[in-house]
This record gives structure tokens, sequence and C-alpha cells, in this order.
């Protein structure tokens, strides 16, 4: 997971942890109560959600999130871990998560969900928003396009990322010990600014592993043509929307 930039994801792509600020209202959170923020990234939502007056744990993957999490948040507690095996000491009331849960691919979905279940207490609850399904589809289908047409294989978008529909994520929670108290689908076009550097921030941070198969003498050359054909299929008004499409969930344990 070293990938991840956490400079450039605090500066460039602010919008993502500006909109997870969305999540903490629903997940509603209470003066003593323990809550473990998964994939917490850089710890400004953990932060935040610190402001309510509950304990605090952010968990990562990544060490350079977990490290300038650890900076800027000295007095919360950031453990670098992984969503399918992390472990907390006491259970938690609830794990909250951000635009994190869709990294984890397909077969260790469950896995990661039975985790999350073990650390919460029995009437704990989960609060957690993933991309959905059909989420960027337009930007994948740009970056198949070009790597495709350069003559390199693409990469399977569900070799990456899992965007499940209300169905599937629903049944896996129903299946693994959770009561699915609220699951919501909905488009989310968001914009991404300051033009082609905006796109390629955006690859640079999230979209990098597509372009695996391209050698690396011929990789900012692809990232370019992709970038532009995607530019031309996002374009509304002079402005650009990435076809965002998100998944919320609140679930219980039983
Ligand atoms: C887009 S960032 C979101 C960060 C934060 N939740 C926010 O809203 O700003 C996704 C984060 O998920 C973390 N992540 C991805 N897969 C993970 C896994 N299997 N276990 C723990 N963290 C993971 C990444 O390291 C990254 O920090």
């Amino acid at each position: 997971m070293s990938r991840w930039n956490a400079h450039l994801y605090d500066v460039s792509l602010k919008y993502i942890s500006d909109y997870g600020k969305e999540l903490v209202a629903l997940l509603n959170p209470k003066k003593d109560e323990l809550i473990v923020d998964l994939g917490c990234g850089t710890g400004s939502i953990t932060n935040e959600i610190a402001v309510s007056g509950a304990k605090l744990i952010g968990v990562d993957s990544s060490p350079s999130m977990i490290q300038r999490a650890k900076e800027k948040f000295p007095k919360i507690e950031f453990i670098e871990a992984n969503a399918t095996d992390f472990q907390i000491s006491q259970k938690a009331d609830a794990v909250f998560s951000n635009a994190a849960l869709h990294w984890i691919v397909a077969e260790q979905q469950e896995i990661a969900i039975q985790n999350i279940r073990d650390n919460l207490k029995v009437g704990g609850r989960l609060v957690a928003e993933v991309g959905g399904k059909g989420n960027i589809q337009k930007i994948i289908s740009s970056i198949d396009e070009t790597v495709s047409a350069a003559g390199f294989d693409k990469v399977s978008f569900e070799d990456v990322f899992y965007f499940p529909s209300i169905g599937e994520y629903a049944t896996l929670l129903e299946k693994n010990g959770y009561k699915v108290e609220m699951c919501h689908l909905f488009d989310r076009p968001t914009a991404i600014l300051n033009g082609i550097n905006g796109f390629k921030d955006w690859v640079s941070v999230f979209g990098i592993s597509f372009f695996q198969n391209v050698p690396s003498d011929k990789q900012s050359e692809i990232i370019d043509k992709a970038i532009k054909l995607m530019m031309n299929k996002l374009e509304k008004d002079d402005r650009y929307f990435a076809d965002y499409v998100r998944l919320r969930v609140i679930a219980r344990k039983i």
C-alpha cells in the first residue's frame, strides 16, 4: 500500500474527506463511545469525529497515511493494520469507514466484514461509504480503451476495486451476523478541479495500477491520452465531474 501519497492526498484530493464529513452525521458519534475509523487515511475525518468526545482509533494499512495522520493529530491513536485482520483490545461501539473498503478485492470482502464484526460490541454499528456498482465507469472505460488501443493488456477493475450493488453488500452483511438498517446507492458527480492537473493527481493516487502493463517509458504518454479521453466523457459546461456512485450502509452486529 506504499502507493498512497499522503501529501498529495491532503492537498489535491481533499474532497474525498470533505464528502466523508456527511457520513459523520449518519454515524452520530456520542461522547465516550469507542469508535474505529477504518481506512482512516491521514486522519482528517477521525479528528472530526473526535470532536464529539468519542474515543477514536484510526486504522489504515498504508504506512505513509498513518505516519501523516500521527503527525497531524498526535493526541489520537492510529494503528497501521489491515481491515481484514486489525484487532483492538476492547470491542467498539462503532466502526466508521469512508472511501476505503472498496480497495479490498471481492474475495477478501467477507473476511473484512467478519473482522469488523468481531471488533464490534453486540448492537454496535458499522457506518460505511464505498464506491457502489457503476462507480467511475467512464474513468475506467477511458483507461481500458486507451491501454488496449496502444496494444497492452488492460487491468480488470475487479483486480483493484470492489463496487457492490445494494443486493450484494446487504446480503454479505446479513450472512455475516449484521442487521442492515440502511443501504443507499446514489450518483454523486464529483467535481475534479484544476483541469488536466486534477486528473493527473487522481490517476497518480487512485488509478496508477491500471497502467501496470504499460512499460514505464510509455506510461506518461498513455496516461495523458487516457486523461484526454476521460475529460471528454466527463465535461459539462466547461467543468469536469467524475462519475462517482456511492453506496452508504448502516448495519448493526446482531
Ligand atoms: C481514499 S482513502 C480514504 C481515507 C479517509 N477515510 C478519508 O475519507 O479521507 C482510502 C484509504 O483506505 C486505506 N485502505 C485501503 N485498503 C485498506 C485495507 N485493506 N485496510 C485498511 N486500510 C485500507 C488506504 O490506505 C487509504 O488511506
